[in-house]
């Protein structure tokens, strides 16, 4: 329910989420690069992922899980005050997607921006979103996480084509009663690791060239093993530091929402906090990895699943290239 009044929370009013129709399974991988269903499945818990056809653009999976979570929420198209997209991906350097979808979606002039924290973006959006409302910028900002990493994969490459997927969550935000929605966040990031997940080509500091363009250099390269650290560790750290700030512990932790990179990942996750799996959202095996779709779109699966009830105390948590991190509490 949105409120209006001195004092406030600040949560989320919709859900919505825009997947490409395409989809890439483990057997259609076996058929590209020496690996199999077994392999895949153990390791990541991932079964297919779905992902751009020629000529689909990521704006477009935007644009759908943006109407969606319009729709989900009941605010007005026109009442949407900032568009903020959490991406990597863009169509194109410029203009941003938000400033396309915004624009496309007859969305009125607005705050307009991407974000790009890899797979944490999604997180720090719905922070930096909390403050524009607190800031009395906005009052009902639009936020979405999405990647479309099948564009930067290189399906040459065993070590990272398995993992990733392409997709978009969107939400709306907005006042509500005080003591629900967002009740704490902590987020940060560790640059000494931007090499363990990286795109070497293809940017401003190292544009594309003749020579480059044939480059392994252009795709997503992935030290697996020490991201793999780095995550188990983080996740912790961040919900039980997000957690602290919202004046709560572990004990209190009905959902958990976290970063679909790995199911070995998630259920190390859920074993620290002692949740039982059928409290933590996994939809990993449908979608992979979608860097900052991944989240957003759990969101989504929570609620359809019925697993997120008024009043639950959910935590959302991302890690990903920077390296970068990112949690946050919510009460439903
Ligand atoms: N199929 C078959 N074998 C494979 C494959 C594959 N697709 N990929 C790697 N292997 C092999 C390796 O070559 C290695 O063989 P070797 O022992 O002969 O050298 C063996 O499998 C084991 O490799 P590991 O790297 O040790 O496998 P591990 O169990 O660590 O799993 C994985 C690898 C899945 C990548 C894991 O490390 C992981 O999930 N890391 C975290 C990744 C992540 O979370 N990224 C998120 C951030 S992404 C972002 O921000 C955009």
């Amino acid at each position: 329910m949105e409120i209006v009044s001195d004092n406030y929370g600040v949560g989320i009013l919709g859900i919505g989420s825009g997947v490409p129709k395409n989809v890439l399974t483990n057997e259609d991988l076996e058929k590209l690069v020496d690996t199999n269903d077994e392999w895949i499945t153990s390791r990541t818990g991932i079964k297919k992922r779905h992902v751009l056809a020629e000529g689909e653009k990521p704006s477009m999976i935007v644009e759908e899980a943006s109407r969606n979570a319009i729709e989900d929420s009941g605010v007005p198209l026109d009442k949407i005050d900032a568009v903020i997209v959490c991406t990597f991906t863009p169509d194109s350097p410029i203009p941003s997607v938000a400033c396309l979808v915004q624009g496309r979606m007859g969305i009125p002039p607005c705050i307009a921006f991407d974000l790009n924290a890899a797979c944490s973006g999604f997180v720090y959006g719905l922070q930096v979103a909390e403050g524009l409302i607190r800031t009395g910028m906005c009052e009902h900002p639009l936020v979405i996480g999405m990647d479309c990493v099948s564009r930067f994969i290189n399906y040459k490459d065993r070590d990272t084509c398995v993992l990733f997927g392409d997709g978009a969550g969107a939400v709306v935000l907005g006042k509500v009663e005080e003591g629900r929605g967002f009740l704490g966040h902590h987020s940060g990031a560790d640059g000494t690791g931007a090499d363990l997940i990286i795109i070497r080509e293809g940017g401003a500091g190292s544009p594309l060239t003749k020579d480059t363009v044939e480059s392994d250099e252009r795709f997503v390269k992935m030290n697996g093993r020490e991201v793999f650290k780095f995550a188990t560790r983080v996740i912790s750290e961040a919900v039980e530091k997000a957690l602290e700030n919202a004046k709560l512990t572990t004990d209190d932790l009905d959902v958990l929402i976290p970063h679909q990179a790995n199911i070995r990942i998630i259920s190390a996750a859920a074993d620290r906090f002692g949740i039982p799996m059928d409290r933590v959202v996994t939809n990993v095996h449908e979608y992979g990895n979608t860097s900052a779709g991944s989240v957003a779109l759990a969101l989504d699966t929570a609620r359809a699943e019925g697993k997120i009830k008024e009043g639950q105390i959910c935590a959302l948590v991302a890690f990903g290239a920077g390296l970068t991190y990112g949690a946050t509490i919510i009460r439903w």
